[in-house]
């Protein structure tokens, strides 16, 4: 019994925190990285058992992802303690799920064009903390990143734009080649992580308009963003060339991107340029709709059903459930809720699937991580402090009378606005993914801040290791 209690003392720092561990007499030790023993059991399809015992160290699980899953755990316990040339694991049996299915990271390429060796090494790390969902937003205002092969203007003139901080001499630019695309899915799935794409409609698209004015309200001139925020050009709901536009690139999403699910956007919508436009004035008369405000779900409504055929499931963010009275928003539709948690609880209430992401719980990455000018981050909002993000927990208190298997899961989401250099990035992601890892895969009633924060000193010496930038300061 001393023993067990030892090791309870010497326990092994896992985030996420495992479902179950159950500490045993003794240690494993091993000059040199130990084999390991897999071993098929009937587990959920996620789901692994670890049992370290004095000789040897068996893996147990269903499915390779599974093993994976379990490899994972394992990764992180060398990753700390391996040291000098040795291995000195306490003996334990570890029994672990994940809580959602959903557990996932986004990454803004448009405001910050990413190269593909630094997601490559981030998905790696994603991957250590049991992340599965890939979000890759590759459109907005401020670049287009995806090649579509009937509208290559979309990546000679929308990928690019003037740095106006640097006197308009230089451009910033990038997208990724389809075989740049192919690789990052292929490695993610080596790492069992879906890559789920972002095309941001019906706004955020200056940089759609760039390439083709005719798709504006007014015709332009336009130009890719170099500012941030949100814009009244958005994309003319009363032209229907923007569903040709949009029908290649759900092609080319289709060709490049395996994954069941697409991200349409349809975020900071402004509908001015709606009212003030003829062909848009015609759409709501035929339509026989009100206001211009009614045309987004018009489009919303379109845009899931064309995904639909082709054997695909849309999420928006939390915008496509407003101002559904006429154009319901479709049953199979996900709602990505942002702003808060409201837009989660309204979709799970109205029998939506739902991904939460609130920003107001920690889930916004590009916050600073405390309110200090030294800081990097955004500032208006308020801060999201490591303990902010482990405070998320994808069901809300208000969702205690819906049923539980709408809510997929949970994701925190990095914007790039800020960001101008991978490093930054890190800075910004690490450790508060660790936080957001543990409240999606970690069961409720395991999850306490303190015992993470002992954890995390070990933890961070992991990431250290695996050469990722991250905050040091406060927690709190
Ligand atoms: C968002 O943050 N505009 C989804
Ligand atoms: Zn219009």
């Amino acid at each position: 019994m001393e023993n067990c209690r030892d090791n309870e003392k010497a326990a092994l720092s896992i985030i996420p925190k495992p479902a179950s561990i159950k500490y045993t007499q003794g240690f494993f030790t091993s000059e040199g990285l130990p084999s390991v023993r897999k071993k098929e059991a009937s587990l959920l399809e996620e789901a692994y058992k670890l049992v370290i015992s004095k000789d040897e160290i068996v893996l147990e699980a269903s499915s390779p992802c599974g093993f994976f899953n379990g490899e994972q755990t394992l990764r992180q316990l060398f990753l700390s303690e391996f040291k000098n040339g040795i291995i000195k694991l306490p003996c334990a049996e570890i029994n672990d799920y994940p809580r959602f299915s959903w557990r996932g990271f986004m990454l803004d390429s448009s405001r910050y064009f990413y190269s593909v060796a630094f997601i490559k090494r981030l998905i790696d790390v994603l991957a250590l903390h049991h992340i599965n969902r890939f979000h890759w937003h590759l459109t907005d205002d401020q670049g287009w990143r995806l090649p579509v092969k009937k509208f290559p203007l979309l990546t000679e003139i929308g990928s690019r734009r003037i740095n106006n901080r640097l006197q308009g001499q230089v451009y910033s630019e990038g997208f990724y080649t389809e075989d740049e695309i192919r690789q990052v899915v292929s490695y993610a799935q080596s790492c069992h992580i879906e890559v789920i794409p972002e095309v941001d409609l019906p706004g955020h698209a200056s940089a759609i308009l760039a390439s083709y004015p005719g798709l504006g309200c007014t015709g332009g001139p336009y130009r890719v963003e170099d500012r941030f925020g949100i814009f009244e050009d958005v994309l003319c709901a009363g032209n229907d060339k923007i569903f040709e536009l949009i029908e290649e690139v759900f092609n080319t999403l289709s060709e490049l991107f395996p994954s069941q699910w697409v991200h349409i956007g349809g975020d900071e919508v402004m509908f001015n340029r709606w009212q003030a436009c003829p062909k848009c004035q015609r759409r709501l008369l035929e339509l026989n709709l009100e206001k211009p405000k009614y045309l987004q779900s018009f489009i919303t409504q379109k845009l899931v059903k064309m995904l639909w055929q082709r054997g695909k499931t849309a999420i928006g963010w939390d915008e496509i459930l407003n101002d559904c009275e006429k154009y319901r928003l479709p049953k199979e539709a996900v709602v990505m809720s942002w702003q808060g948690e409201k837009g989660g609880v309204r979709a799970s209430s109205l029998g939506h699937r739902v991904i939460m992401a609130p920003n107001s719980s920690g889930c916004y990455l590009d916050w600073k991580h405390m309110q200090d000018p030294e800081e990097p981050g955004q500032n208006y909002s308020g801060v999201s402090s490591v303990y902010k993000s482990y405070s998320m927990d994808p069901i809300t208190p208000e969702m205690k009378d819906i049923d539980s298997s709408l809510i997929l899961g949970g994701q925190c989401n990095l914007w790039s606005e800020l960001i101008y250099a991978g490093k930054i990035a890190e800075y910004m992601i690490f450790p508060r993914l660790c936080a957001i890892a543990e409240g999606v895969w970690t069961p409720r009633e395991n999850r306490d801040f303190d015992d993470f924060s002992r954890r995390l000193v070990t933890h961070q010496k992991r990431l250290d290791s695996l050469g990722m930038n991250q905050y040091r300061g406060p927690l709190r």
